[in-house]
């Protein structure tokens, strides 16, 4: 593709990106497909003799665009939003045309450099001490996987060098806790680091299911009695499920004191801290020995973008660091940050670039405003469920994702008997599908104190007023088309 055949194909993708983004709320969030159903429509081989860009493209429409889930639709209310923005989106393009890789500072000098730029101008805008330094990484798993892999090497069990297999050294094992409504993620980085998932001790929650701190306390002493060795803690802020705050203070004074590694994993939640009045639910967090927050979700970020802070890059590289003779840079004496020593993958995206074209685009100031219109969206959200007598809170709203489920005043007192408990949750569960077919929003659900419960998650960046609305009026007519139980 020579330059002036790349130029006219490059004006007509953006023609086609921007067709996409202004006609979004014409298609439906989640298409009505069926699980198989587009694998038939390719070709079962790869073409052998290229194809014009034309007709690639005009596949690109009539496959790719209606069978994606739409992420970009302001409709979306599942899960967690990842909004590609358009600044964000150019920086992706500009990204792509760079082909930077910075493994190494000689890799990617702007890539190095600009990364520490853009994480020390995120670290500000949270309102973190400049103990913080960090690293971008591809999602927050990962994030949370290196955090945890740093954690294992300060105990002094030598695991990047010894391993763990076979080390009656090091007593009945290795222990890390967080809490029963700690995300997925932080149990996968103990399956990968070879911890086991037995070592993940789950400390329950109270009724706004957010950890008991003296539970951890408890969990500690009694692992400590039993031969075991704890080497770190997770605290969360804004849970997967309920968006539930554990008490960071807390927790970092009993990691403190048991000399333990404290990550703390805001990877949804952590970007309401670049709003001043809206800190208190991170108090304490400057205590973390790492700290994840992912811009790829409420920072209106395009995948893949997790923000991976730390007071301890040494121990990161401890836990990762080898530099074959392929990767020495010879021609300098000073030290550089050659970012993949402290990661366990050697290539890696530029990521700052993207991060600092929306930084500047949106300022600090846009991005505050636009975080605060969702909490308030929600809040707004909230207030309506509180008010209906058919509909119940099932957790506080922090931030800006409400659950909720219908629940008949009339059978208010007899909700908790089990027979009258599966009918409810047979009848969200009917809700929610039914609203989901409409096409217009996009709702998820999970499961609180064992009760079936629809999330309602405001985060994209194209949601107003006006989608919030529209969620809760095809809830209520969703359910008034269920059978009074
Ligand atoms: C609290 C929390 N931590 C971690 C993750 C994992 O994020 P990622 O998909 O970036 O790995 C999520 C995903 O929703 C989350 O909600």
């Amino acid at each position: 593709m020579d330059p002036d055949a790349f130029r006219s194909a490059a004006h007509a993708v953006v023609d086609l990106m921007a067709d996409y983004l202004e006609t979004i709320e014409s298609r439906a969030v989640f298409p009505a497909i069926e699980p198989g159903s587009l694998r038939p429509l390719f070709p079962m081989s790869p073409p052998e003799s290229p194809e014009p860009l034309e007709a690639i493209l005009a596949d690109y429409r009539r496959l790719v665009e209606p069978n994606a889930t739409q992420w970009q639709h302001p409709g979306f209310l599942a899960y967690f939003a990842t909004t590609a923005s358009g600044p964000g989106i150019l920086g992706e393009m500009l990204t792509a045309a760079l082909g930077q890789n910075p493994m190494l500072w000689r890799t990617s000098p702007i890539g190095t450099e600009l990364e520490e730029v853009v994480v020390d101008w995120l670290r500000q805008a949270l309102g973190l001490p400049d103990g913080f330094d960090g690293l971008l990484t591809d999602t927050a798993s990962t994030s949370t996987l290196i955090a945890l892999a740093a954690a294992r090497e300060t105990c002094g069990a030598e695991a990047s060098a010894r391993g763990l297999a076979g080390r009656d050294d090091l007593g009945s094992g290795l222990r890390v806790y967080a809490s029963a409504e700690a995300h997925s993620s932080v149990e996968k980085a103990c399956m990968t680091l070879g911890l086991g998932r037995a070592s993940l001790v789950r400390i329950p929650v109270n009724e706004r299911f957010e950890m008991l701190p003296e539970e951890l306390a408890t969990a500690i002493a009694a692992d400590r009695a039993a031969g075991l060795r704890p080497i770190a803690v997770v605290a969360t802020v804004g849970t997967t499920s309920s968006t539930s705050v554990d008490p960071v203070a807390a927790v970092a004074g009993i990691a403190e004191r048991e000399g333990l590694w404290l990550h703390v994993d805001a990877a949804y939640a952590g970007v309401v801290a670049m709003l001043p009045d809206r800190r208190a639910p991170f108090a304490g967090w400057e205590g973390a020995d790492s700290i994840v927050i992912n811009p790829h979700k409420w920072l209106f970020t395009p995948l893949d973008a997790s923000l991976l802070l730390t007071r301890r890059m040494d121990a990161l590289r401890a836990a990762f660091s080898l530099v074959p003779e392929y990767l020495r840079t010879l021609d300098r004496t000073a030290p550089v940050r050659d970012y993949n020593e402290y990661t366990p993958q050697l290539g890696r995206r530029f990521r700052a670039l993207k991060l600092w074209i929306l930084l500047r685009w949106f300022g600090l100031e846009g991005l505050r405003q636009r975080i605060e219109r969702h909490i308030e969206l929600a809040a707004d959200l909230a207030a309506a469920v509180e008010a209906d007598p058919d509909w119940e809170l099932l957790a506080p709203v922090p931030f800006s994702t409400v659950c909720l489920r219908w629940r008949p005043s009339a059978i208010a007192a007899r909700a908790d008997e089990p027979a009258v408990a599966d009918r409810l949750d047979q009848a969200n569960a009917a809700i929610i599908d039914a609203v989901n077919r409409s096409g217009e929003v996009f709702l998820s659900h999970t499961r609180l104190a064992g009760r079936f419960t629809i999330r309602v998650a405001v985060g994209n960046l194209r949601t107003e007023a006006r989608h919030v609305d529209r969620a809760w009026e095809l809830l209520r007519d969703a359910a008034a088309s269920q059978a009074v139980l």
